[in-house]
Order: C-alpha cells, then structure tokens, then sequence
C-alpha cells in the first residue's frame, strides 16, 4: 500500500517499515525496545480531518474538538493537540495538571467527566476555568455546588444523561445502557437540571452524552443526538439557557486488514450528527480519543525466544501484557508486523510476552511470517489506550516513547529506571 491509502503511518519502504518516513529499525537500535513510535504527523492528520468534516457537512455549526486525554496522555501529544485547536475531555485532577503543562492556552476548553470527581479535583477545575463539568449523579452536583460557593466561582455545567441507546461494542466499553454506571437517565434529567439551577454556584449550560467506545456504526450516535436534542429543547421551555451539546467519543477505528476510510467514514459520522444538530443554535462538543492516535502509533518489540510445546509455536517477545493490555482484556486485535519483511514461511504462532499470566499473549493462533529470536515487531494501532493502560506488573519499567514529526524522530518520554519504578516506596 503506498503512504497515501493507508489509514496508518506505518507503511513498507523495501522490506523495511518506516512511521512517516523514519525507518523504524533505526528507532529500535537507537531507543531500545520495547519502544512505542508515534506519527505527530498522522495524529495533526486525524484532527484536521475530523475538523474538516464537521466544517463540510454543517459549515455555520460551531464544533470543538475535546481531545479525550486518556486515550493517550503524552505530554508532547497534547502540546502538539493544543496548537492544532483542540481542547480536552479529562476525567481526573492528574490529567487536568497534563493539559496545564502541556497546554496551559487551552483550559479554557477543557471538559472534566468521570463519575468519581472528589472535591480537590473540582477546586483544582475550578481554579483552573475549564469550560463544563459533565456531572454524573445528584450526590456530585451538590459537592460541585459547595465546592464552587467556597471558592467564590461558578461552575458551569452540563448533565452526562444516559440515553439507553445499545451500541455495538465490546461489553467493557460500552456505556450508554442503563444498566451501566455512566450519566443520569435521561428520562429524569428535566428533573436534576431544575435542582442544578436552584443551586448556588452552578450553571447549567450544556448537555452531554457519551454511549461507548470503538463505535463502527453511525446511527447509535446519531439515536443518542436526538434524545439529547429533545432534552434540550425541553429545558430551553422550562428556562434553562442550554449552549453546549458534548456529543462525547466513541468513535472506531478498523484494528484488522478490512478496508478503512478514516476520511469517508468520518465524513458520515459528521453528517450523522450534524443532521440532528441542525437548527439547534448551541454549540457542539466532541471527546475523540482513540479516532486521533490509535492508528499513529505502534509499540515495536524484539523477539527474545521461540519455542514449540507440543503443537503449539510461541513466540516470545519483550513486550507483555503490562504494556499493551487490550488484547488481554478486550480480546482486542492489533495486526503484527515484521519490522523488516523476510521471505520465510507463513508459521502459526502465539505471540505473548514474558509476564507470568497465560493471559499475556498479543495474539493466538496467529499466521505470520516466521519470526526468530532478534527480529523485531510492531503491533499496530497502539497509539490509544496503550501506554495510558500500561503498568508495571512484574516489577517492569514503562516503554520508551518516541515521536515522528516532519522526517524526525524525538523520544518524548525516555525508559524508566528501576530506581524510579520503586522511588515513592518505603523499605
Ligand atoms: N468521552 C468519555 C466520557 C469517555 O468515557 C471516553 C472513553 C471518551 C470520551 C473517548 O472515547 P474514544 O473516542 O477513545 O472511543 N480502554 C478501552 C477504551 C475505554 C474508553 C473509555 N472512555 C480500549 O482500549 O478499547
């Protein structure tokens, strides 16, 4: 496939696989494994083109992208994210202090969701001016409510309503049921809203919903808009000044060898939303996550061993499931691919990892090209929900991470030591 048709950065160049034009064997023997690699240039590309879409399909609907910080929460990501226009979608005080460091010009663009907000990260928000607080429950309102009287501001906010709209996806991220924690139903919104505006210190202003992840089709988005949309018009008729609607994230991404038009396939999701969105004069919010940086990102990994036990071929690479977790905890599939293309035989393969859990495998059963011990790998997509989800299980150190912008490689995050794995403890 050439650079062009490819939704991934990663791409064959004689055999060898670069990231946007940097040869990713140079990266290994340079950085080390396991190592993930980045393409600012393919994330700038995913923005611009979720931008470009909302622009096309409602040209006079005013959109802000909300980059959705824990699909990826490298600071030179945010920074680069923040200069390309976005604002951010938090769910804690620790992302909250990312944004201010990495792009201090945009907290006045930040959303803070999450159903667990504890009140030092609402003064934090507060302190900070972020734009909404999505509030979860009645409980959070009141907190929110005290927490902004005591610090002499006003929080503006929209309710996360759980629309009881199914979409398909796996059942750990799936989230617009009423059977899941997430949002207040919305059936009782009108309700929560009339307490919210006779609270002091709180503002409602916005609406916001959020059904799920890795979400392939449109329309469940769309479903979820409209019982929004009549929420809206609801509170306007009860006085309620509503002008942000957050449509939240969700949206997929193609993890195997099918056909994926991020462009196309953006391009009728915009037009899904923005049909409902019409005539509606209020703002429109987005939380991307994995849409942005999934597909700009591998983790590159060295093969340690190979063995066979029985019928049964493994190979064994540096990287386990501490640092790519989703195959073992979604069943998640990433495409392997040789770092260098070899002419040896297709072989059926396990690919796992040196963690002690029969659950560290990246995949099974797997056609590849043989690998052998010192080739090198890349599992595809990692660039959400990668690193975010990485921890040190068996004592190991976090993976390196690099980024490829114009023709150049930087390591933005250097390899821990062990000294500081284990520096916050207590002998
Ligand atoms: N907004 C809210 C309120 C969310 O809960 C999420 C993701 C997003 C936005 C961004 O969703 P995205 O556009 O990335 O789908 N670890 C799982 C995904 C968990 C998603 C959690 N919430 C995975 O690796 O597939």
């Amino acid at each position: 496939m050439s650079p062009s048709s490819s939704p991934r950065p990663f791409v064959y160049v004689q055999d060898r696989l670069v990231c946007s034009g940097v040869d990713v064997t140079a990266l290994a023997e340079q950085y080390g494994t396991p190592l993930y690699v980045y393409s600012a240039d393919a994330i700038r590309e995913r923005a611009t083109m979720l931008q470009q879409a909302f622009a096309a399909a409602a040209p006079r609907l005013n959109t802000t992208l909300c980059y959705a910080v824990k699909a990826n929460s490298s600071l030179a990501i945010l920074k680069m994210l923040g200069e390309a226009g976005c604002g951010f979608d938090i769910v804690s005080g620790g992302e909250l202090e990312r944004v201010k460091r990495a792009a201090p010009q945009s907290v006045g663009k930040v959303v803070f969701s999450g159903v667990g907000k504890q009140a030092w990260e609402m003064d934090a928000a507060l302190q900070a001016g972020i734009l909404l607080f999505n509030v979860e429950s009645e409980a959070e309102l009141e907190l929110l409510s005290e927490r902004a009287v005591a610090l002499n501001k006003t929080a503006r906010i929209a309710l996360r309503v759980n629309p009881d709209v199914f979409a398909e996806t796996h059942p750990y991220i799936s989230t617009g049921l009423s059977a899941h924690k997430f949002g207040i139903a919305i059936a009782r919104a009108r309700a929560v809203y009339q307490r919210a505006a006779s609270l002091p210190g709180l503002k409602p202003e916005g609406v916001s919903v959020h059904i799920g992840s890795q979400i392939r089709a449109v329309e469940p988005f769309g479903q979820a808009l409209a019982r929004v949309r009549s929420l809206v018009e609801e509170l306007r008729s009860d006085g309620i000044a509503i002008h942000y609607v957050d449509a939240g994230g969700g949206f997929g991404i193609e993890y195997g060898e099918g056909a994926f038009d991020p462009a196309a396939s953006v391009a009728s999701y915009a037009k899904e939303l923005a049909a409902v969105m019409q005539g509606l004069d209020a703002q429109l919010l987005l939380e991307p996550g994995r849409f942005l940086v999934a597909q700009a990102g591998a983790l590159v990994t060295r093969v340690l061993y190979t063995k066979q036990n029985g019928d049964k071929h493994f190979v064994i690479t540096d990287a386990a499931m501490n640092d790519l977790i989703r195959p073992a905890l979604y069943q998640a599939h990433h495409e392997i691919w040789p770092v260098v293309k070899s002419d040896r035989a297709p072989q059926k393969a396990d690919i796992v990892g040196p963690v002690c859990e029969s659950g560290d495998f990246f995949a099974r059963d797997r056609l590849l090209p043989e690998l052998e011990a010192g080739d090198l790998a890349a599992l595809l997509d990692a660039g959400a929900y990668g690193m975010t989800l990485a921890s040190h299980y068996n004592t190991r150190v976090h993976p390196a991470e690099v980024l490829v912008e114009g023709g150049a490689a930087r390591l933005v995050r250097r390899r821990e030591t062990l000294d500081e794995l284990m520096a916050a403890e207590i002998l």
